[in-house]
């Protein structure tokens, strides 16, 4: 459900993006997108799909033919924002100039027809597998219907489709290696609006991340709601998530390569040997544990216990000893006891986590949780806990760039630093950023970086000869 989580803020908020091609009769596409870094490579696949069909993309809303808002379901408040937004585009509608308004994305998938019953603004609403079907759909718009299709598909991947890439710094890029989760873990509504799990054909994978290469990319990601359970029938052979890993970290030395999200019931072994053996995989491991506590885990369906856990843990520290390791949490689940909670509290620190998303639990309709479990802690006790969670990370996190002062690490730069035009960012192989003097270097240099210091989020250093 999530990136290589700190490389972009998980829940990346609203992205528009620009691409100049006008001819004379273009529309134009505004296009915000909410949720997760699948949802970025979305809207980027949309925006190759109706750019074939007369579409020119613009980052201005007022004069925009067509709005489209790419959303999330996970937690009730992602669903709340997108709603409050389709409410301004309502009044824009009417005060300016008349555009229309398509919901896609995982909010179009879950509330189907009522979305448009409920949001009498929306036009069109389109789920995350029935994005071919969009110029048809604004066909029927445009003849004055409102369009909906929400179908799931077993077989859909776009991977025929080169998207259009709206990254700002066009150094890192996101690649889209699957679609779907069959893991129903009990919180969870993307099963619901993904529908099943299906893999990429490698070749489009591997064709994608050498053409970002050969642009100038020096980064891709990986992405799939499990990447480890990634399959592929190649001659008679099962094709794996390692060897697909280890066949686009040999398009080149110089090509950074990471990968979002592992479970860890199917973290393995083989994974963290390949991982090991080359220099350009990242050493940067998102593992979301949810919870401490077994118990929970096991109200959550999450299919392993704190012990099992642990033992990964303790296997990414023994293959990958300078590994960076992150999660996601998630507070005040169903039946959460005090006891529980502290467990959770007790493995954050136990890991050592360098870096974490953590949330407040949301129910969401139509999951196990919802149907069958008492969202029982009261929102008050929610809250707290959370804060708990947030302020022991806090400590962590400025702890795991404290263990980095004096070090030295290869760097990939991004781009300008937002507080200094005297400065850049750029990121470690563990997904840290390091802040240091500009010099003559730019955006997809690699530089060696020695820390000098850091506060809990960002690295400080100069660069070394
Ligand atoms: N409530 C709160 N957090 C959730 N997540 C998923 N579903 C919910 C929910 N119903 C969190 C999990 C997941 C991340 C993407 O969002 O931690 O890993
Ligand atoms: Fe991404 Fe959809 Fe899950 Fe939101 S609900 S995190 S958009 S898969």
């Amino acid at each position: 459900m999530k990136g290589q989580f700190g490389k972009r803020s998980l829940f990346v908020g609203k992205w528009s993006f620009f691409l100049p091609l006008p001819t004379m009769s273009t529309r134009k596409l505004y296009i915000e997108t909410y949720g997760c870094q699948m949802n970025v490579v979305d809207s980027e696949v949309v925006a190759a799909i109706l750019l074939q069909h007369n579409y020119q993309v613009t980052e201005e809303l007022d004069e925009a033919d067509l709005v489209l808002v790419n959303t999330c379901s996970i937690r009730d408040n992602a669903e709340q924002r997108v709603r409050t937004r389709i409410r301004e585009f309502g009044r824009l509608k009417e005060s300016s100039h008349s555009f229309a308004v398509g919901v896609i994305g995982c909010m179009a998938e879950r509330m189907k027809e009522k979305l448009l019953e409920e949001e009498t603004t929306v036009d069109l609403v389109v789920g995350p597998d029935a994005y071919r079907d969009l110029p048809a759909l604004l066909q029927e718009v445009e003849s004055g219907q409102k369009g909906i299709n929400t179908l799931l598909s077993l077989e859909e991947t776009y991977g025929d489709i080169r998207p259009v890439r709206m990254d700002s710094n066009h150094v890192s890029s996101f690649v889209a290696i699957m679609r779907g989760c069959n893991n129903f873990c009990a919180y969870c509504v993307v099963p619901g609006t993904r529908g099943r799990e299906r893999s990429r054909d490698p070749e489009t994978i591997v064709r994608e991340s050498t053409e970002l290469f050969e642009k100038g990319y020096r980064e891709v990601t990986l992405l799939g709601q499990n990447v480890n359970s990634y399959r592929w029938k190649e001659e008679g052979q099962d094709l794996k998530f390692e060897e697909l890993l280890e066949r686009v970290a040999l398009i080149d030395p110089q090509l950074r390569v990471r990968f979002a999200t592992s479970h860890p019931k199917d973290m393995s072994d083989e994974l963290l040997k390949v991982i090991a053996r080359h220099p350009n995989l990242c050493k940067a491991i998102h593992l979301p544990v949810q919870s401490g506590s077994t118990t929970v885990l096991d109200r959550m369906k999450r299919k392993y216990s704190r012990e099992h856990y642990m033992e990964r843990i303790e296997a990414i520290r023994s293959y990958l000893p300078d590994a960076s390791i992150s999660t996601d949490i998630i507070a005040g689940y169903c039946g959460e006891s005090e006891e529980e909670h502290l467990q959770t509290l007790s493995l954050m620190e136990e890991v050592g986590y360098d870096f974490a998303y953590m949330f407040k639990y949301s129910e969401r309709p139509d999951t196990f949780a919802a149907e069958k479990l008492e969202d029982d802690v009261p929102e008050d006790v929610k809250s707290r806990r959370l804060s708990e969670i947030i302020e022991l990370q806090g400590k962590l996190s400025l702890q795991s760039k404290k263990n980095d002062l004096g070090k030295t690490y290869e760097v990939l730069v991004e781009g300008s630093s937002k507080k200094s035009s005297e400065h850049l960012y750029g990121r470690t192989s563990q997904n840290k950023v390091v802040v240091f003097p500009k010099g003559k270097l730019k955006a997809g240099d690699y530089t060696r970086v020695s820390i000098t210091d850091c506060t809990s989020a960002t690295l400080i250093g100069n660069v070394v000869n």
